[in-house]
């Protein structure tokens, strides 16, 4: 079975899991006194944000130098023995890749616009701009950025623009140009050398843009380029190479690609071994759930969801990717998402329950779990006030739904607080001591109040804990090969509530069945009586299977079959 399939990995964004040296900043060394803590839970991956020199505009996303340590973070030598400490306890590192852009601040930008006629202009995408009524200078094409505003900065000195899909200071790279691939190339051996198991890959999907950058949509007013920059065939291209030219050399190499809007074929194109190009990639249906087209802060459909359209989305992705061979990398939550509880769940009353839920699902699905920091107490979203906000994304969008959408403030600040990536980034709450254990400093960003009541020193405490049933669910993938890299086939598939479905693996079959509503309900499980059903795990607690079951809110629940019937009776 492939190494890639059987790993938990755990997501830390260091910012905000533990600050060592009392700046309220989360960094190295604070990730060094938990490594015992993930290695309990039954992580065996550390997939690690960004960590390297950079500006902050987007946390680490925007990076300066690829080859040095965020000094708020610690040094390199800190990073070794992160690294060694991570080993020692036979567990892996997964490095964040951010390879569709640098910073501005990055040496290959400043030679870039220093001088127009150094090589270092084509690692970016400079173009001329042009000439609106009154001859005014306007940005080349109509590109919106992801968040929000026109995708073009102006150099003043030389009078060009270039492009920025992300913040105004994430300079997007020119793939075309083969010093760009091998500059990459060479970042990936660095850490591959020194010992890291693979990447995560910032956005990989669109690093490719289409030939002459035509218009968006329309053309008119601004939009976003989905046609021409998400998945080009060049991106495909360019995965293979770096496939081909690095990560082919280092065996068990660990991939996993992150791109907005992969469709499901694309998704396959990436991930399908054949292909060679990467183990796994992040689908964002379910996150996009009662979003509109233009992503998270598209409030058209008023983020109204059904759990039955939950379950829809969730199968079809699960069974075409079945079908088609590729790899998913299934998660509740992530540093762009707010809290799973918060999003899918109940962070009131059911909040544990739910929690368990949530993540009984993400162990159980066919693809290779990620779990992110603060999911395993059930982390909620967190109230803000405006000034509370910290993500570029959210106090800039705030703007562009007033000025391109017209909304009133109060509606824009409404849609903000229910989205913005801040609740994925309030610390983690250790704790009940002052700044919930994170720091003995006011962090940098605003603790939850809710700290008090949980905290992961109180969750360890309680009896039938959160973190205790990771730890069951977790033990039970590692010793499945069902669940591992077994076929995945829906149950009772148009129940409004409940998500059932068998994970079959030679001898070994599994029946998953989770009530994903804060209602009583009641399945009907006839299609699987012809075999015996034995209860391995349940989040109430273990219930004889019945034809019809019934489910209290949230209840999960994992059969395994013990007996067919058809041998009984013959
Ligand atoms: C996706 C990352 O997860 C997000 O945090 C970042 O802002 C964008 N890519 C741009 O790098
Ligand atoms: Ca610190």
């Amino acid at each position: 079975m492939d190494n890639f399939k059987q790993r938990i990995v755990y997501q830390i964004w260091p910012r905000s899991f533990k600050d060592s040296n009392d700046d309220g900043i989360g960094d190295l060394r604070g990730i060094i006194s938990k490594l015992d803590y993930i290695r309990d839970l039954g992580s065996d991956t550390i997939w690690l944000s960004p960590i390297y020199a950079t500006g902050n505009k987007d946390y680490g996303y925007d990076i300066d130098d690829y080859y040095s340590i965020n000094p708020e973070y610690g040094t390199m030598d800190d990073f070794d023995e992160l690294l060694a400490e991570i080993k020692k306890r036979d567990m892996e590192l997964v490095m964040d890749l951010v390879a569709n852009h640098t910073s501005d601040q990055h040496i290959w930008f400043q030679k870039a616009l220093e001088d127009p006629n150094s090589p270092y202009r084509d690692y970016y995408i400079f173009r001329k701009g042009r000439t609106g009524k009154n001859g005014a200078s306007l940005p080349p094409n109509n590109w919106l950025s992801a968040f929000g505003g026109s995708a073009w900065q102006k150099d003043e000195t030389s009078d060009e623009y270039y492009l920025t899909m992300f913040t105004p200071n994430q300079c997007d790279l020119n793939w075309e140009n083969e010093k760009v691939r091998e500059g990459i190339h060479d970042i990936m051996r660095f850490w591959l050398d020194k010992g890291v198991l693979g990447f995560r890959m910032d956005v990989i999907n669109t690093i490719a843009k289409r030939e002459g950058l035509p218009p968006a949509g329309k053309g008119k007013k601004l939009d976003f380029p989905f046609e021409h920059i998400v998945s080009l065939p060049k991106s495909h291209d360019y995965i293979r190479e770096m496939h081909e030219k690095v990560l082919s050399h280092y065996p068990h190499v660990f991939t996993v690609g992150e791109g907005m809007v992969t469709s499901i074929d694309d998704l396959i194109r990436y991930t399908d071994p054949d292909e060679k190009k990467l183990n796994m990639m992040f689908s964002f249906d379910l996150h996009l759930i009662g979003c509109g087209p233009l992503g998270k802060f598209d409030f058209r459909k008023g983020y109204l969801w059904s759990v039955k359209e939950m379950k829809e989305i969730l199968f079809n992705l699960q069974l075409k990717v079945q079908e088609g061979g590729g790899w998913i990398g299934n998660f509740m939550s992530n540093h762009d998402q707010p809290r799973q509880v918060s999003r899918f769940g109940d962070d009131g009353p059911f909040r544990r329950k739910s929690a368990k839920a949530l993540a009984l699902l993400n162990m159980t699905l066919r693809g290779t779990p990620f779990l992110y920091q603060g999911e395993e107490i059930g982390m909620t979203n967190c109230p803000f006030d405006m000034e509370d906000w910290r993500d570029f994304e959210a106090i800039n969008d705030y703007q562009v739904l007033q000025d391109m959408m017209h909304l009133p403030k109060f509606a824009a600040k409404k849609i903000i607080q229910k989205m913005t990536r801040d609740h994925a980034r309030t610390p983690v709450q250790w704790s009940s001591e002052k700044h919930a254990g994170f720091s003995t400093v006011e962090p940098w960003i605003k603790v939850n109040p809710n700290y008090t009541s949980i905290n992961v020193e109180a969750e360890l405490k309680k009896e039938n804990s959160l973190i205790d049933f990771y730890k069951e669910i977790i033990a039970l993938r590692k010793s499945s090969p069902a669940l591992v890299d077994g076929y995945i086939t829906a149950v009772n598939r148009p129940h409004p509530y409940v998500m059932a479905y068998k994970r079959i693996y030679n001898d070994e079959t599994l029946l998953v069945v989770i009530n994903l509503s804060g209602k009583n309900t009641e399945i009907s499980l006839e299609e699987v009586m012809t075999s015996h059903w034995a209860c391995e795990i349940g989040t109430y607690e273990k219930r004889p299977f019945e034809a019809n079951l019934p489910l209290y809110p949230y209840e999960a629940l994992i059969y395994r079959k013990t007996q067919s019937l058809d041998k009984i009776t013959k």
